[in-house]
């Protein structure tokens, strides 16, 4: 593949470059073919979410689309909250392409009818937030916006800022707290009785004696930035690229135990092994992958499935999942008990405590990981944490449990020896940080140094805490 669609290699700095690229083709056709025709093409061109569970989106926004008139106002919510450990893919698209991602929520808007749309990322996000304003101030002047108002959002820095239940929680204003319902059955400022949640009627200027329920879609930002593409150049077109069931390309981030840190643009269908060699530059000299997370939210990949393709279907023949398509590459000098520790500390922090399977069944697998990490195990804790991993998703509001069931089963499925070794006294293990990416620099990834010090109740500890039992 040659010309990125998504991912230019310089950014655009202003609208003019964007349309001179071709910018802008996607909104003009889409005016002029009319809502049913873009959902025709979205449909044919087979384009599922990015944002990690790879919904077909055609259907998505059909069905938000078909809301009756007495459901209330639909909204629409672009989601670049990007917090999955691993994935810096959303930010290089917001600052290279601000203008590609507010084209494809401009489109989203006009085709599912929306009074409002949003666009949301995280307060530290300063290089998008910059870029997104921008674009939007450009493109409000050349008139290429949707009548539906833009507004910028910023949020928290809560993992669960980007659960897209809790994404509407804040685009309301309130904490990062995943409500019952999805966004497609209890959208922005709903105040239908099935809601279960607090509304905020009031904001809206909305009668709170009419309910209703707001059909919102929330999308991340680079499925919205495949749609112009999609629009302007048609989906049979999109088709050529990728596979039958994943067509089209993906941003990838390589990180870890690899010769650089990157991000790229990739077709669907790569095999894993060729993303790792042309991102990450591969294996570090005389070294060997061990093991590979998409994120923290999938069953890990071991030496022996490099060759996956990286697509929804090949990683789910894996056994996996695509997640966001955040590679995070661990070598043979990984000890694979401590990145259980890591990713299970991760998630026991972020779970926001609202189930109580979720948040004392990620602390109670943290505490025993930790245990068994530090040689100070038993058979006792490995046994509990299996009971655990039975219960830790059972009634979830959102996803984050069985992110803990999936990757910490693997990991104890996959390196039996490594647990068995820390059983029987081999020397504790050192903290693997888990790889929050702030930033990727001159091809390396910068964490954030902050994540360790965070507390289950969302609290930091002081800057002088150490790692117990070991350095990162
Ligand atoms: C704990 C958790 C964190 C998530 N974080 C993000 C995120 O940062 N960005 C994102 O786009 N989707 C995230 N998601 C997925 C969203 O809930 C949602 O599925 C997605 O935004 C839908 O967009 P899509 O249909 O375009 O894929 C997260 C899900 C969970 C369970
Ligand atoms: S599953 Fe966990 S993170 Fe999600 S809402 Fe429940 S307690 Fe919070």
């Amino acid at each position: 593949m040659t010309t990125p669609l998504l991912l230019p290699s310089e950014p655009f700095t202003s609208l003019d470059q964007y349309l001179l690229a071709g910018g802008g083709e996607g909104w003009r056709t889409a005016l002029d073919a009319g809502p049913d025709a873009v959902l025709a093409a979205l449909k044919t061109s087979g384009l599922r979410g990015r944002g990690g569970a790879g919904f077909p989106v055609g259907r998505k926004w059909a069905s938000i689309r078909a809301g009756r008139p007495d459901v209330g106002p639909r909204f629409v919510v672009a989601n670049g909250a990007e917090g999955e450990p691993g994935t810096f893919k959303d930010r290089p698209l917001l600052r290279r392409n601000p203008y590609q991602v507010i084209e494809g929520l401009a489109i989203a808007a006009t085709v599912i009818g929306a009074a409002q749309a949003f666009i949301a990322v995280k307060r530290t996000f300063e290089p998008e937030i910059e870029a997104l304003t921008r674009a939007l101030k450009e493109m409000a002047e050349a008139e290429l916006l949707c009548d539906a108002p833009i507004t910028l959002v910023t949020g928290p820095e809560e993992y669960l800022f980007g659960e897209e239940k809790a994404l509407l929680e804040v685009v309301e204003g309130k904490e990062p707290l995943p409500r019952l319902y999805p966004p497609y059955v209890q959208g922005l400022y709903g105040t239908a009785s099935e809601s279960g949640w607090e509304a905020s009627p009031e904001l809206m200027g909305f009668d709170p004696d009419a309910p209703v329920s707001n059909p919102t879609l929330a999308t991340n930002v680079e499925t919205l930035a495949n749609v112009p593409v999609i629009v302007s150049r048609g989906a049979e077109w999109f088709r050529t690229l990728g596979t039958e069931q994943s067509p089209g390309v993906v941003i990838c981030t390589v990180v870890g135990d690899v010769v650089h840190d990157g991000f790229g643009e990739v077709e669907l269908g790569t095999p894993l092994r060729e993303v790792i060699e042309r991102i990450g530059g591969g294996p570090r000299p005389g070294r060997e992958i061990k093991a590979v997370l998409s994120g923290v939210a999938n069953p890990v990949l071991t030496a022996d499935q490099l060759d996956t393709p990286v697509s929804y279907e090949g990683m789910k023949e894996a056994g996996t999942g695509l997640g966001s398509c955040g590679f995070i590459v661990y070598d043979e000098t990984a000890d694979m008990v401590s990145v259980a520790r890591s990713v299970s500390r991760f998630l026991s922090v972020e779970s926001c405590g609202q189930c109580p399977p979720c948040k004392l069944g990620t602390m109670a697998i943290s505490e025993r990981l930790e245990r068994i990490a530090n040689a100070e195990g038993t058979e006792h804790d490995v046994m509990e944490i299996g009971g655990w991993l039975g219960r830790v998703s059972d009634a979830n509001r959102c996803y984050l449990g069985e992110e803990e069931q999936r990757v910490i089963s693997s990991l104890l499925r996959a390196f039996p020896e490594e647990f068995a070794a820390h059983l029987e006294g081999a020397p504790p293990a050192e903290w693997v940080p888990i790889p929050k990416i702030v930033d990727i620099v001159d091809g390396r990834a910068a964490y954030d140094p902050k994540q360790i010090l965070k507390r289950p109740d969302w609290t930091y500890a002081d800057a002088e805490w150490q790692y117990p039992h070991g350095s990162a």
